[in-house]
């Protein structure tokens, strides 16, 4: 009998250790040797961190917050130089660890293509782990199958069609309060990111969830310290997968700042509701929010949305709504603000297409914008598979990089780097040569991101509000230092009728008096 218990115990004590060294060694082996055979090699794996450190040591030797110097876009050995380096030693396609999970980068756009469009769901999204989790939930961007289909077609409906539509007037109200606000300052430099940010808050918090910015502020704040957490601790937390052994500091405050959005999203959410209980209102709304509270209360056995499933989908849109077009917004302003010519391009396109009028949902469909560089996306083997001449073994994940693509010279040419709109005159697919691929700002396939049209609309709206009204050029203080959305100032002129008032718009109406 103690012999049995000696055994059992003995069992229980080396269960661990067999765990961690498949983890560590027969894995990490077994990836190598099947990936090496067809050619995608990659840094070397170091025991426990895998490439972790180097990605860290790598990109603190680049010093992402260095200036640049302008008209250079060349961001990509700036933004992700672990892979810029790695593309360069390993070529198109290579292998990297992050602690024990293997992954391969992609940039060849045929397997792109194939991996994105996913028949068969094949390629999932990777789980979010940690902090990330906390932040977006279990929402519609790591949904897969039924749950996917649910989340998408709710949020399709709210963004789209006639729903978008209805949202120009509260887009266009929102862009004119941030233009009065600028008004005390005319003559002066303005820093206009911040007024960026507050727009795009504004405006979703308005259009989705039929709140203000300020009754939403709470929640833009605890989503900013969330993914403050996220980026500070992305190459932390994956050396023995899912399992934390230690909780930190930044976990226990990761917690407080869940918790309080949690709070503060019911807050909202039970507002709205209490309208309909109390007979306040006689519907939950036509916006998004509206929507998901129907699909609660009457969504049926098929569409019922849980409470979490509520909450978790209000923290991504409150949070890509906000940051991805106040990004595109900033960005596109200061190339433009750099490229004066551009913007003088621009600012006759909006004047033929609006006068001085606001910009209305017909006009906007037609009008042309520019698309910032973006981050990067992960999907997951599910299973063994096959793409083109590749076989890639069950949940290693594939991370592709779209930079990778946006800067690449044989697609684009030498001159990948500069701002050169004329690229796109003849369309996309010509631009791309035919490789859809090839620019993959919103992503491909059926995920392509479910915002775009809201968020060229918004786009759209505020700066044709602020070409009708301002020329600007950049602040001559600006140091130019694109990691993440910095912080620029403008010279703000404001416009007369000037030259393009008597030749556009103007023009005409003048010969018809
Ligand atoms: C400049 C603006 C934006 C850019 C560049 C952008 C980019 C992207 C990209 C690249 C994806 C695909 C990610 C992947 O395949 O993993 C995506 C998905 C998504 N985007 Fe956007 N986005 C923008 C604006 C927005 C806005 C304004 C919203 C919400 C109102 C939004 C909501 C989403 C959602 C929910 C998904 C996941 C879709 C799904 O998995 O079915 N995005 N976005």
């Amino acid at each position: 009998m103690i012999a049995i218990s000696a055994f059992c115990a003995s069992l229980l004590l080396l269960l661990p250790l067999t765990i961690v060294l498949y983890k560590l060694w027969w894995t990490r082996l077994y990836f190598q040797s099947i990936m090496e055979s067809q050619g995608i090699k990659g840094p070397s794996y170091n025991f426990f961190h895998g490439n972790t450190k180097d990605i860290i040591k790598i990109k603190n030797q680049t010093g992402s917050n260095a200036p640049m110097y302008l008209p250079d876009h060349d961001v990509f050995p700036r933004l992700q130089p672990h892979w810029y380096s790695w593309m360069k030693s390993y070529g198109k396609n290579f292998l990297v660890w992050i602690g024990t999970q293997p992954q391969v980068v992609v940039t060849e756009p045929d397997l792109i293509r194939e991996i994105l469009v996913n028949r068969n769901g094949t390629y999932p999204k990777t789980e979010r782990e940690g902090h990330l989790k906390k932040l977006l939930g279990d929402g519609i961007v790591v949904a897969e199958g039924e749950k996917w289909l649910k989340l998408r077609k709710l949020a399709n409906h709210a963004f789209h069609g006639e729903c978008l539509k209805d949202m120009v007037p509260a887009m266009v109200a929102s862009v004119r309060t941030m233009l009065e606000k600028w008004r005390s300052y005319e003559g002066k430099e303005i820093e206009v990111c911040g007024d960026f940010r507050i727009l795009s808050s504004e405006v979703i918090s308005r259009t989705a969830f039929g709140s203000s910015y300020v009754e939403g502020i709470k929640i833009f704040d605890m989503l900013g310290k969330l993914s403050a957490l996220v980026s500070k601790n992305a190459y932390k937390m994956k050396f023995l997968g899912p399992v934390k052994l230690v909780r930190t500091k930044d976990d226990r405050e990761a917690d407080k700042i869940e918790q309080l959005l949690h709070e503060s999203i019911m807050e909202i959410v039970r507002k709205r509701q209490d309208e309909v209980i109390t007979g306040r209102a006689d519907s939950f709304g036509s916006d998004f929010l509206g929507s998901l509270l129907k699909a609660h209360h009457e969504g049926g056995e098929k569409n019922q949305m849980s409470a979490a499933e509520i909450i978790d989908e209000c923290k991504t849109f409150y949070f890509a709504g906000q940051l991805t077009t106040y990004s595109l917004l900033s960005w596109t302003v200061l190339l433009l603000a750099i490229h004066t010519d551009w913007q003088e391009k621009a600012r006759n396109e909006v004047l033929q297409l609006f006068g001085r009028e606001n910009p209305n949902s017909e006009a906007i469909a037609r009008m042309k914008t520019a698309v910032q560089p973006c981050d990067s996306y992960y999907e997951k083997n599910k299973r063994q598979s096959h793409v083109r001449k590749f076989k890639f073994p069950a949940n290693v994940e594939l991370a592709i990089p779209p930079l990778a693509l946006h800067r690449n010279p044989d697609i684009w040419g030498p001159d990948a780097h500069l701002f050169k709109p004329e690229r796109f005159a003849e369309g996309l697919a010509k631009a791309t040569k035919g490789n859809p691929t090839a620019f993959l700002a919103f992503g491909f396939g059926p995920r392509t991101c479910v915002g775009l049209n809201y968020a060229s609309y918004e786009v759209k709206i505020a700066l044709s509000m602020i070409l009708q009204q301002y020329k600007f050029t950049l602040s001559p203080n600006y140091v130019h230092s694109p990691f993440w959305p910095s912080l620029f100032s403008l010279s703000m002129e404001r416009r007369s009728c000037s030259s393009h008032c008597r030749q556009g718009l103007f023009g005409r109406k003048t010969r018809a008096e």
